[in-house]
């Protein structure tokens, strides 16, 4: 894969503004004529619940919990990125009723001893469920407080008993064309698959999440199960999981494909490392954003340094962007 550091891409090199001009005028076209072809007939009235309204108990984990004020459970599940159901903020919520997430199992393969298909249930059970306050800072210059319930994903990783092969972990989203409407439109490579380091995947910060706010997930937000990665932009943090694969090989990842100068596999939070489009210095975080409220200063892995930094000792984190 083709990753270098910005400073040595010439500026013509780095998306030239016609191509992404032309990118967006097209990426605009195909959403008119999708709502030309009655896509927008796939809005159902169940969308606009907010809320699943299904109960999932969790304890606090006060070790997980920042001290930020938690962005409002309305703001939380409908300003959403989920590209499956469209690429504005409020498609995810309006247009998702009808995605079916029962049944629902999740393949986990590859690089493991015991490789095994578990049900939406018997996963959610595997450990004991926790409440976890954590920032989400999206690679656009949002970010949000969110309340997540689930458990750290090393406790179903140590579960399959990975090989010493297993370097990578892959993650591979739905794709339900008959309630997907936005997989219609080629914004990426569909399915959405993101990636992690077998040592990312295992730090405890890497939350497997069936739940937000004290209930199930709803669909906008990943239904029924999604990873969180806290110091990572948001994208990295993959919705609606079906398929969890051990590799040896760094996996080629959806917006590395798509876009290899404007994302990198790794994606941790840096203000230090600009995206080409995007400075990332300071952030709009949601609920706060009037007139005359100040951005904030972006933190470095997202303000979770202390414990993740270790993991990158000795890497150039501006060409491993
Ligand atoms: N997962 C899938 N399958 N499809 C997506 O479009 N968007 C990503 C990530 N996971 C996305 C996805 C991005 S860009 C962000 S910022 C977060 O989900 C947003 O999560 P939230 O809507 O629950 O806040």
């Amino acid at each position: 894969m083709l990753i270098r550091r910005p400073s040595d891409v010439r500026p013509s090199e780095i998306t030239p503004e016609q191509v992404y001009r032309d990118r967006r005028r097209w990426i605009l076209q195909a959403g008119l004529a999708a709502s030309a072809m009655g896509l927008s007939g796939w809005t159902d009235r169940r969308a606009f619940a907010q809320t699943t309204g299904v109960k999932l108990p969790a304890a606090r984990n006060g070790a997980y919990v920042v001290m930020d004020k938690p962005t409002s459970q309305k703001d939380v599940t409908t300003y959403n990125n989920f590209y499956e159901f469209g690429t504005d903020k409020g498609d995810p919520s309006s247009r998702s009723g009808r995605f079916r997430t029962s049944p629902w199992s999740v393949s986990v393969e590859g690089e493991v001893l015991k490789p095994q298909t578990l049900s939406i249930d018997d996963l959610r059970k595997l450990a004991p469920l926790e409440e976890r306050i954590y920032r989400l800072r999206c690679v656009e210059g949002w970010s949000m407080v969110i309340p997540w319930i689930g458990y750290s994903l090393s406790a179903l990783i140590r579960r399959v008993e990975p090989t010493g092969n297993a370097k990578f972990v892959e993650f591979v989203s739905a794709m339900q064309p008959d309630t997907m409407p936005g997989l219609r439109v080629p914004v990426i490579d569909w399915p959405y698959v993101e990636g992690l380091r077998m040592d990312e995947a295992m730090h405890p910060l890497t939350l497997l999440a069936f739940g937000v706010y004290g209930e199930t997930l709803p669909n906008q937000n990943g239904a029924p199960v999604r990873v969180v990665v806290p110091w990572k932009y948001g994208f990295k943090s993959g919705k609606s999981l079906v398929k969890i694969r051990f590799v040896e090989k760094q996996p080629m990842t959806s917006w590395v494909r798509a876009a290899p100068h404007e994302y990198g596999f790794y994606a941790n939070v840096n203000p230090e490392v600009p995206h080409p489009r995007w400075s990332q210095e300071t952030e709009r975080r949601i609920g706060e954003d009037g007139l005359f409220s100040p951005k904030r200063k972006t933190l470095k892995f997202n303000g979770y340094g202390e414990q993740v930094a270790s993991l990158y000792s000795g890497m150039d984190l501006a060409r491993y962007y």
